[in-house]
Formats: C-alpha cells, structure tokens, sequence
C-alpha cells in the first residue's frame, strides 16, 4: 500500500543523500589542494603527456588500463588512446578482448592523426603468472623507446555487487575483495618498478561507495573505503619517489555511452 508521507520522506532522503555526497567529495578536493599547498605533492611535470616534438617525432607515454574489455576501462583506454597516449588495454582473456581489439582497428584506421595507440593485451589481474607476463610483453613491445615511456596504470578491472549482507555469503565477499582490492595491489607492485624508473602515476578507480554508505552496498562500500585509505597512504609513500597516485570517481566519461561504465559492471555479476 502506498503512503504518501513515506514518499515523500524517500523523495527527501535521496536528494539529501545526493547533496551531502557532492558535499563530501567537494571537501575531499578541498582538503587535498589545502594538503598538496601545504605539504608540496608532486610539481606539474610535462613527460607524463603527449606532445609533439619540434622535428615532428610523437611523444606517446604508455599507459596500462585493466578491465578494458567493456563500461570505464573501454571507454578510458579509447579516451587515452585519442589524447595521444599509448594504451595497453587489458583483459583476462583473448574472448573480452575482442571489443578492444575492434576499437582499436577503428582508432588506427580513422583516429590515427591523434597519436595514441591501442594495445589490446591479455592479463588477469587475479594472477600473478598471468601479471609478470603482461609486464614482459609490454616492456617487450615498448623495446625502451624513449618517447613512449611508461607512466601510468589504471587499475580499473572489478565488478560490482549489490546485495544484503545478512544474506551474502562470505566467499561471495572475499571473490570480490580478491578482484576490487586485493588484484589493484598485485597489478601496482607488479608495475612499481617500471612506474619509479620513469616517475608516473597510479589510479585506482574508487566509487562514491568508499565514504557514501546505501543499504544494500556493504561490500561494495567496504572493499571501496578499503581502496580509498590504502591509495591515500601509499601514495604519500610513493611522493619521494615522484610516483603520484590516486583515485578516481568516474560516473561519465568522454567516449562512453552515459553511464554505461557504472550499470555494465553492475549488470554483470548480478
Ligand atoms: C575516433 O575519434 C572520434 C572523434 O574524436 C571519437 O568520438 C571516437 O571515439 C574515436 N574512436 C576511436 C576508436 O578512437
């Protein structure tokens, strides 16, 4: 039976949770440019963006994107890809990379004029033989070319979950934590030497999750709030080495459709 003043008190209750979320991510950038003022982060640096050279040579920085088979790392690999950037974009297997593979016959075909390129390459993030290959075949195919350095990695690769936790089962939320937490770990170690040598970045794909908590999303806010603190203190350790890394809200990005990165993943496993 429906009761209007519920309705009413739900309409108020999402608006209010929409505003107090826009209102804490406006005092998490506060806060980090009040720390980054105070403390100095790293300086603005050049070699970590495509440029052209005077005597017309491509500066084209590497970057590895996990979980780029479909929704945010499809649509960052592609992003990149048409700013300039060498893109290595992986998945767990040659299947999921066939949408890839298509786009990137489709950016060399049409989109080359930009510079960048797409790499489709295969990686599991939940296996460090699969891991220690990917890196190898990426050195292999950059071969130490000095204008295609690489310097970023985007730990994209995870699905998400929605489900009461009373009635989850705990293998469920430990799979989980294995992909959303525990690989973005793996695949950072597995690239920190690469990354240091050349000073670049991390990015590790949070949510509004990590510090916004619905009913229904424990373990997903859990593994996300889990993601969030580890990024935020790593990357205080990484800054004497001039590695930056941090994390990324994405609800639309250029080259996606709407909000398919978001509804694809959550689609998926459920
Ligand atoms: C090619 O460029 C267009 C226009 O900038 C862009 O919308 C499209 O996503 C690009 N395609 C690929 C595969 O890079």
């Amino acid at each position: 039976m429906p009761n209007p003043f519920l309705n009413v008190f739900s309409l108020i209750a999402v608006v209010l949770n929409r505003v107090l979320a826009y209102l804490d991510r406006a005092l998490h950038y506060a806060s980090g440019y009040i720390l980054y003022f105070l403390f100095k982060g790293l300086k603005p640096q050049t070699h970590t963006r495509p440029y052209k050279t005077r005597n017309g040579r491509c500066y084209s920085p590497a970057v590895v994107v996990t979980g780029a088979s479909e929704g945010i790392g499809f649509a960052t690999a592609v992003h990149l890809a048409n700013k300039g950037y060498t893109v290595f974009a992986t998945a767990p297997s040659d299947a999921e990379l066939s949408k890839i593979r298509q786009a990137a016959a489709e950016h060399a075909d049409r989109n080359r004029s930009k510079g960048g390129t797409i790499h489709p390459a295969i990686m599991d993030v939940l296996s460090p033989d699969s891991i220690a290959h990917c890196v190898g075949h990426i050195e292999d195919v950059l071969g130490g070319d000095p204008d295609r350095p690489l310097v970023g990695v985007v730990n994209n690769a995870g699905y998400c979950m929605i489900s009461p936790m009373e009635l989850t089962p705990e293998s469920d939320v430990r799979r989980i934590f294995e992909l959303d937490f525990w690989a973005y770990i793996s695949v950072i170690r597995a690239f920190l030497p690469a990354v240091k040598r050349n000073k670049g970045r991390f990015i590790n794909v949070g949510s509004y999750g990590g510090y916004f908590n619905p009913p229904l999303w424990a373990p997903y806010c859990a593994l996300k709030a889990a993601v969030e603190g580890m990024t935020r203190a790593w990357r205080l350790e990484l800054l004497p080495f001039g590695v930056g890394t941090s994390i990324s809200f994405f609800s639309r990005l250029p080259g996606s459709q709407g909000r398919e990165g978001v509804t694809l993943g959550c689609e998926k496993n459920n």
